[in-house]
């Protein structure tokens, strides 16, 4: 039971089945989050909580930003929804084209979906269709990577590599396969920025082709940045090799960018730090900022063109959802790039990432830190496992942070911060001091 901060009534919290949560020990002790401005949530209690994730990986200008407040209550009055087949509204097709404007050069298509897990689906089926729209159905192989976190829709966790995520659900889609993961701690450990070492892991890819050919496999994703498997870097030169082989054997290049794109690494996607462009791009969170749900698929041209084919009247791609393109999301959307614009958010992570990188590095020697690794406003720090318990000993520091007032995230036995854009000098001092005094004092 805990108090409804609004009707002072008691409240179960049974009912509730809580996603990607160890439900029996939050209901022991609840972490409850009941306001969010700027950089912080407040409990019921009133408490302040500074925010180390922004949310998720979404929050990207800060909570509760005025202007995407405002255009999400605009809208709810002026409208709710619209239909997206065969109906159009013009914030709709008015955030296409400004998002078209920050994209990488000849990705200038936009397909709306409502969550990261969706746009993947909707890139894996979109690299399908369009090689049997252009004649070559037998491309249909889907190729992920060791570690990759996709979503937990079908595709997306049959092409993700994560044990936890994939081993209780069956045989998965078929016809998916594997490239290795790049995480090398024992040539890149402490490495400030993008690992040095490992560029040549992206000719697993060619092991993938050896055995099942070219003409059978349609796509690779990956994430530019892995996050949700505990903050892994692409090798120096690595995404650049990726590219060059699957342009050799006409295999599409999908990244995953629902949390790197809007600004997370200092460029508003990794596409455009990296300077590696993708065919197709996912993306979702910092969108919208988070305020209302909502994902997209990023598109070439030419990938478009190709199903663009058949009578008039006819649908091209038989795929959509009820909430595509809905009005609230647009709204929101819209007034996020303009906030994203005015504060210069989409770079200010490159501007922030020198002090941030430095705070992070201090916690070198602490008690079990193993490695820290960074790039823009993204940080990891992996900690030793404790004997035979995976995972609680970063648990255990998220705990400890949270009673001292300050939101982590933690994944396996690693501590993954991504911090609001806006954050401060004096913010990160406090996120980064806490967890260090934690770490002093963990078991
Ligand atoms: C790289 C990546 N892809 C997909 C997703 C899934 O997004 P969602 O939770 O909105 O479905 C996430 C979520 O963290 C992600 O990090």
């Amino acid at each position: 039971m805990t108090t409804n901060p609004k009707t002072d009534s008691k409240t179960s919290l049974e009912a509730y089945w809580m996603p990607f949560t160890a439900n029996r020990q939050f209901k022991q002790a609840p972490r409850m989050l009941a306001r969010a401005e700027g950089m912080y949530f407040w409990t019921p209690e009133g408490r302040k909580i500074l925010d180390g994730i922004a949310g998720l990986w979404c929050v990207n200008a800060g909570h509760a930003s005025p202007k995407v407040v405002q255009a999400i209550q605009a809208q709810a009055a002026e409208m709710d929804f619209a239909p997206p087949f065969n109906m159009g509204h013009p914030k709709a097709f008015e955030l296409a084209e400004r998002l078209v404007e920050i994209l990488p050069a000849g990705m200038n298509k936009v397909f709306y979906t409502n969550s990261g897990s969706e746009s993947v689906e909707t890139a894996l089926k979109m690299a399908i269709a369009y090689h049997r729209a252009r004649g070559e159905g037998s491309r249909t192989r889907l190729i992920g990577r060791e570690r990759g976190y996709h979503g937990v829709n079908f595709g997306g966790i049959s092409v993700g590599g994560i044990v936890a995520n994939r081993k209780m659900f069956g045989t998965l889609l078929a016809g998916v396969d594997h490239i290795r993961h790049t995480h090398d701690l024992a040539r890149n450990a402490y490495s400030r920025g993008v690992p040095e070492h490992g560029a040549e892991f992206a000719d697993d890819l060619e092991r993938l082709v050896a055995l099942h050919d070219a003409s059978t496999i349609a796509a690779v994703i990956v994430e530019p940045v892995a996050g949700s498997t505990g903050v892994l870097l692409p090798p120096k030169g690595y995404l650049e090799r990726l590219r060059a082989i699957c342009d050799k054997h006409g295999i599409l290049l999908i990244f995953d960018e629902v949390i790197t794109g809007f600004g997370r690494l200092g460029s508003p996607f990794a596409a455009t730090h990296f300077g590696v462009t993708p065919d197709l791009m996912t993306v979702a969170k910092g969108l919208s900022n988070g305020a209302v749900p909502m994902g997209a698929v990023f598109a070439k041209q030419h990938i478009h063109d190709t199903f663009m084919n058949g009578p008039d009247h006819l649908i091209e791609f038989f795929h959509g959802y009820t909430y595509s393109a809905h009005p609230l999301a647009c709204a929101a959307a819209l007034a996020t790039l303009d906030t994203y614009a005015e504060a210069d958010l989409l770079t200010r992570g490159a501007k922030m990432a020198p002090y941030f990188e430095d705070a992070l590095h201090a916690l070198k020697g602490l008690p079990h830190v193993i490695d820290i690794r960074n790039i823009g406003l993204v940080g990891g720090v992996e900690l030793a496992p404790m004997q035979g318990q995976p995972g609680k000993r970063a648990f255990d520091v998220f705990l400890k942070c949270w009673e001292r007032g300050v939101l982590i995230r933690t994944t396996g036995d690693t501590i993954a911060l991504s911090p609001p854009l806006i954050i401060e000098q004096s913010h990160i001092d406090e996120i980064v001091g806490t967890i260090a005094d934690v770490l002093k004092h963990a078991a």
